[in-house]
């Protein structure tokens, strides 16, 4: 398998498939559990939201949402192994894309547990966008690069009623140049679970031109396994580089990420990051592992 520019495994086509078939069984094979992890994460920051402000259905946007897991996650009473299971079943690789596309329609009508919140995705896959809006575990897309180009008015229209913005796997791919174009509009709350090889620095800094403060929550969660010896070898030496102690962590065969908030108010970071420390509390099966 090749390897992208920062060390990693390079997935890409599995995010470019007509159906997430691909997506589920390779993410399944390295133990990908990081959109599970953020699932009670993501929810307390959308019921914060809900509270503070007094709306009762904000709109979601997930960077990198590729084929909706986490809109599926947060909208259905489903797990991240309910939906291995149901891609990688016996069977299923023979189904055509709109037998599976009516199959995942009916998961959503049948296991849609809370209305609470729009789900909005972007990313820079359009396959994976349109199979996650068909199947319903979107409510709107938007097929950018925000690394590279301004949004468009339509893109822009979408954004302005963004007031939560999450994302698992995408800080890497997605840089502070896409975060603050995102943020310029409606200059809504963020959380981010980031690779441990990754800084959430820049980011953090050009949203504090927007006027947003940033905590990080305590802790960090297995992202998932490493693909192979090599490949935690490119990390061990990028973890290096970057002056991050791999030690008890990466070294021992898991990639790692923390999680970052951010939001656009004076003193209200750290505040949320210690409305989010007590979700690790809550759930012990999403707790982070202790170093962070
Ligand atoms: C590791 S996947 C994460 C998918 C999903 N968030 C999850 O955790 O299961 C990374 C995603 O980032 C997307 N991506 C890569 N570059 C991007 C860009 N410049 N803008 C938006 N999305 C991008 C990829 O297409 C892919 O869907």
């Amino acid at each position: 398998m090749p390897f992208d520019s920062t060390g990693k495994i390079s997935f890409d086509h599995i995010y470019t498939a007509p159906d997430p078939r691909p997506f589920f069984g390779t993410l399944q094979r390295v133990d990908y559990q990081i959109p599970q992890l953020a699932k009670p994460y993501f929810t307390k920051l959308i019921e914060e939201y809900q509270a503070e402000r007094g709306i009762a259905r904000p709109t979601v946007l997930d960077v990198g949402c590729s084929y909706g897991v986490n809109s599926a996650l947060l909208r259905c009473e489903t797990t991240l192994d309910d939906l291995y299971e149901q891609y990688t079943a016996p069977g299923v690789e023979s189904l055509g894309r709109t037998a599976l596309l009516e199959r995942d329609q009916r998961l959503v009508r049948s296991r849609a547990t809370s209305d609470g919140a729009r789900f909005f995705g972007l990313d820079a896959a359009g396959a994976a966008l349109d199979y996650a809006r068909e199947a319903g575990f979107l409510d709107e897309t938007i097929y950018a690069d925000f690394e590279r180009y301004d949004p468009d008015e339509k893109q822009q229209a979408l954004l302005d009623q963004v007031d939560l913005v999450v994302s698992t796997g995408c800080v890497g791919y997605v840089t502070e140049k896409s975060i603050a174009r995102i943020a310029r509009g409606s200059r809504p709350w963020m959380a981010h679970f980031v690779l441990r090889m990754f800084s959430y620095d820049p980011v953090a800094e050009s949203l504090a031109e927007l006027g947003y403060e940033t905590a990080a929550i305590d802790g960090v969660y297995r992202q998932r396994r490493f693909a192979s010896t090599e490949e935690q070898e490119h990390i061990l030496d990028a973890l290096g580089t970057a002056g991050v102690d791999p030690e008890g962590l990466e070294a021992e065969g898991w990639l790692y990420a923390q999680l970052y908030v951010s939001r656009p108010k004076k003193g209200a970071a750290a505040g949320l990051a210690s409305t989010l420390n007590a979700v690790a509390t809550e759930d012990e099966d999403t707790a982070p592992d202790e170093r962070g």
